[in-house]
């Protein structure tokens, strides 16, 4: 196969210069990079075929080898990036044994691009149920039914544990699982990119060595 069947072709760049998927340099023109960061996953939201929240999630085990999935982020302020997951999976058992992590949004269809790295801890109980509440109640029965990464014998031993949880909690509420539960990434550093003609791309850079300090913000060479 080669390459012209998979990559589809690009409008011109001086085409895309002028376009609408192009703003003016105000793009970066926000002082708080969490009101930089909400400005562009609105433009995201109306712009995005699907699932504008969808974020690469990388953590590290605790030798420092390197692992990513995607995850959705559920929430966001000025405390940080929030996902929900389970604790015992892969992702919660790096996590526990190195809490850092780093977020990558790529929005296509905008060509921009958010990173994110910082410290990590795990949501309040009471953030943690409100959200889980908040849930399908099916997805809060599979929640109980999905060991997350572990082994699965079959698709039938999945559907049999959802079947044997949907039996347990046939009436009433549903509590939230104890190792099911949200983390926050609290950023040090937050990166704004977006594409420019000729790969003479934009970057805005904010940083702060610790959450209660100031941001500096620099722009980087593509
Ligand atoms: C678009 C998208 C969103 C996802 N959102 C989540 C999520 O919010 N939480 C989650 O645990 N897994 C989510 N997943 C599944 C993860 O990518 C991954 O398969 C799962 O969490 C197990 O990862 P781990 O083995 O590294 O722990 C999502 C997958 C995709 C493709």
């Amino acid at each position: 196969m080669s390459d012209k069947s998979v990559i589809p072709p690009s409008p011109s760049q001086q085409d895309y210069e002028k376009s609408e998927a192009n703003p003016p340099e105000d793009i970066f023109a926000r002082e708080d990079p969490f009101a930089l960061f909400e400005h562009w996953l609105e433009d995201a939201k109306k712009k995005e075929p699907n699932d504008p929240n969808a974020v690469a999630l990388a953590t590290a085990d605790a030798d420092g080898a390197p692992d990513v999935r995607m995850v959705l982020l559920k929430g966001f302020d000025a405390r940080g990036f929030v996902f929900y997951t389970n604790t015992d999976s892969i992702k919660g058992l790096q996590l526990g044994a190195n809490p850092n992590a780093a977020m990558c949004f790529h929005w296509k269809s905008l060509r921009r691009q958010v990173r994110v790295r910082g410290p990590i801890s795990q949501v309040s109980a009471e953030e943690a149920d409100a959200y889980f509440n908040s849930r399908a109640r099916d997805s809060r029965i599979g929640a109980w039914a999905s060991k997350q990464s572990h082994t699965l014998e079959s698709r039938f031993a999945l559907e049999k544990s959802v079947a044997k949880y949907a039996a347990k909690f046939n009436i009433g509420e549903i509590p939230r699982p104890e190792n099911w539960t949200g983390f926050r990434l609290e950023p040090h550093r937050i990166e704004f990119w977006r594409d420019r003609a000729f790969r003479l791309h934009d970057r805005m850079v904010f940083e702060r060595p610790q959450a209660n300090e100031s941001w500096s913000v620099s722009r980087l060479y593509p």
